[in-house]
Parts: structure tokens; C-alpha cells; sequence
């Protein structure tokens, strides 16, 4: 290994002093910031039009009784939550701020809300949602690349879990969609 490999170390502590505003953004971050806090506000919007599309899912298939699909519905929306708590700290940590306006929501959203209207309708929206998260969210990975592994190990992380979801509605289109509770191959 050479021997200028790393940076010198009076040069890293001289530099850490600059710029102190910045936080965890030192001169060494590689990333596309403006680039990565648009996309990362993109993201938020995203998960914050799942939050209400699997709210309005939850509610509705409580109506019609169709309790297990329901609390599917209602613990991916708190799942969802969750992603939108992550991105929005991270957005912070990178010194951006966070977008939460009703203003323009559904448009800086990735996925769609789609309110369906019967149960299978609604899983389907909720499928095809996922797999335009899952599509938006590769894409942000490789984007990043290894400029910002903070981020990137986040929207991994988030990523395997929209995975996740993509699988369980698959399951309950199979499960519901064959009528007898029984899967179909
Ligand atoms: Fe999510
Ligand atoms: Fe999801």
C-alpha cells in the first residue's frame, strides 16, 4: 500500500477545525450533497404518501372485516413511519431540512396514493407501490455509490424491508385471490 494513502494527519486535524457548522459533513464527504438532499426529500415524501394510502387501507378493510389484511395494512404503515423518521434525521444530520409540506406532497412522491376500491384492488396498489420504492430506492444505491455510506447503509437497510413488504402482499394476493385460503402456484 502506498505510503500517501491516507490523507496526512495534521492535514485532517488542520481541516476539522474549518467549517465546524457543518457538523458531520467534514471536507472528506464525498457525496453530491444538493443532489443527495433532494432525493433523500423525495424519499420522504414518498414514505410519508404510503403512511397515508396503508392508513386509508387499514380503515377500510376494518369495515369490511377483513381483520388479518387489515393489520398487515396498518403495520406496514407504521413501517413506513419509520422510514420517514430515518430520512428526515438523516436530512438533518446532513444539514438540509426536511420536507414535510402538504404542498406538493403527492407530486415529490415517488409511488402513488391509490385509495382502491375493494381489498384486492387495494393490495395490488399497495404491491405496485412497493416495487416503485423498491425500483426508486436501487437506484438511489447505486447512485450514492460509496460517497456517503451513512446514507447508503440507510437506504439499504430501507430497501430490504420495502423488499420485505413487496413479499407479504404477494403472499396475500396469492392467499386471497385463490378463494379457499390455500396458495396457488
Ligand atoms: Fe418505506
Ligand atoms: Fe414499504
Amino acid at each position: 500500500m502506498p505510503k500517501d494513502f491516507l490523507t496526512d494527519i495534521q492535514t485532517i486535524r488542520k481541516r476539522a477545525r474549518k467549517h465546524m457548522e457543518k457538523g458531520p459533513v467534514t471536507p472528506g464527504y464525498r457525496g453530491q450533497l444538493d443532489v443527495i438532499l433532494r432525493l433523500l426529500n423525495e424519499a420522504l415524501a414518498t414514505e410519508i404518501v404510503c403512511v397515508l394510502r396503508y392508513k386509508r387501507h387499514f380503515y377500510m378493510a376494518s369495515g369490511i372485516h377483513a381483520q388479518s389484511v387489515a393489520e398487515e395494512f396498518l403495520q406496514h404503515a407504521n413501517e413506513e413511519q419509520g422510514h420517514a423518521d430515518q430520512i428526515a434525521a438523516r436530512i438533518v444530520q446532513l444539514g438540509g431540512q426536511p420536507n414535510f409540506s402538504p404542498k406538493g406532497l403527492a407530486e415529490r412522491s415517488h409511488s402513488e396514493y391509490v385509495e382502491g376500491t375493494d381489498l384486492i384492488d387495494m393490495i395490488q396498489e399497495d404491491l405496485v407501490a412497493e416495487r416503485v420504492a423498491i425500483d426508486s430506492y436501487g437506484e438511489m444505491i447505486r447512485f450514492i455509490g460509496d460517497t456517503d455510506p451513512t446514507t447508503r447503509r440507510m437506504l439499504e437497510s430501507i430497501l430490504a424491508m420495502e423488499e420485505e413488504h413487496a413479499d407479504d402482499l404477494r403472499n396475500l394476493l396469492e392467499t386471497i385471490g385463490s378463494g379457499d385460503g390455500k396458495k396457488r402456484r
